[in-house]
């Protein structure tokens, strides 16, 4: 547990079911931060804030389109009126698609790119004032196993490359905040155990399996703990870092 009683979170795409998000938004508010429940999927956000109101914690449900500049700065409004700070932001939104280079059309590439980079930049953008004027932010976002290894079970390789950029991304944004006690770091889970890992065929599960030292997915939770870790006073000398969380299946 990690203390982040004074400290107001954000979740970028936290209303899917079975998603990362929703665990990485239940975590945070179970370690004592209000957190705003971000996402296009209006069913999925009363989902997950009824979730961690359930189990004690402090929600704020708020529609969002992170490829939309309006709806990232009216999200943050929001969030100001309500809370008064922004502490951290947790850039989980995001998309893939299983297609070849040869058959990708440009439309896929940027539809991907529009989520997964432009969505984070422009999220990240609408709260760097805030955290600039408070002297303090954390700012922690998803890359994947993907962008390091080429080609994961799921995503092309606009994937790929949507999340290598996440990384460079987040290393020089690290340089240009550091100052005002602003970190920024990212997280590159391998494969998780979602939804999306339930729907694999048998042989391919055992395939996949077979390449993962640890023989078996992660679960979100695995992936929630780190990121209360970046999220906490322990990590306050920590930026520009990226974590992999993958059960050996990628080793820098
Ligand atoms: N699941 C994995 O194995 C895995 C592995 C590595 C990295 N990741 C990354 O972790 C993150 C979460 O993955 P997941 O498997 O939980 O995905 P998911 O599909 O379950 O959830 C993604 C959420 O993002 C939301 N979203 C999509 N477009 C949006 C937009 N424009 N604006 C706001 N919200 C939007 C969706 O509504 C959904 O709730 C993603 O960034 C993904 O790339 C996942």
């Amino acid at each position: 547990m990690f203390e982040l009683h004074d400290r107001v979170a954000i979740v970028t795409g936290s209303g899917s079911k079975k998603g990362i998000g929703r665990t990485i938004a239940l975590s945070l508010a179970k370690q004592g931060a209000a957190v705003v429940v971000a996402d296009l999927n209006l069913e999925g956000i009363e989902d997950t804030v009824n979730v961690i109101k359930e189990a004690g914690g402090r929600a704020l449900g708020v529609e969002l389109n992170v490829t939309s500049k309006e709806s990232n700065e009216a999200m943050v409004e929001k969030v100001l009126q309500t809370y008064g700070r922004i502490d951290i932001l947790v850039n989980n939104a995001g998309i893939s698609q299983k297609v070849t280079v040869e058959d990708m059309t440009l439309e896929d590439m940027t539809r991907v790119f529009s989520v997964n980079m432009f969505g984070l930049f422009l999220c990240t953008q609408a709260v760097l004032e805030t955290m600039r004027k408070q002297k303090f932010g954390r700012i922690i976002s998803l890359s994947s196993v993907s962008a390091k290894r080429g080609g994961g079970v799921f995503g092309g390789a606009h994937y790929s490359a949507s999340k290598a950029a996440v990384l460079g991304f987040s290393k020089n944004l690290a340089r240009e905040v550091a100052q005002d006690g602003i970190t920024v770091n990212c997280v590159a889970p391998g494969l998780i155990n979602t939804d999306i890992w339930k729907a694999l065929p048998e042989d391919q599960a055992k395939a996949v399996i077979g390449g993962i030292p640890m023989g078996r997915p992660g679960e979100t939770e695995e992936i929630a703990s780190t990121i209360a870790f970046l999220a906490s006073p322990e990590a306050s000398y920590i930026t520009g870092e990226e974590i992999d969380i993958n059960g050996g299946s990628h080793m820098d």
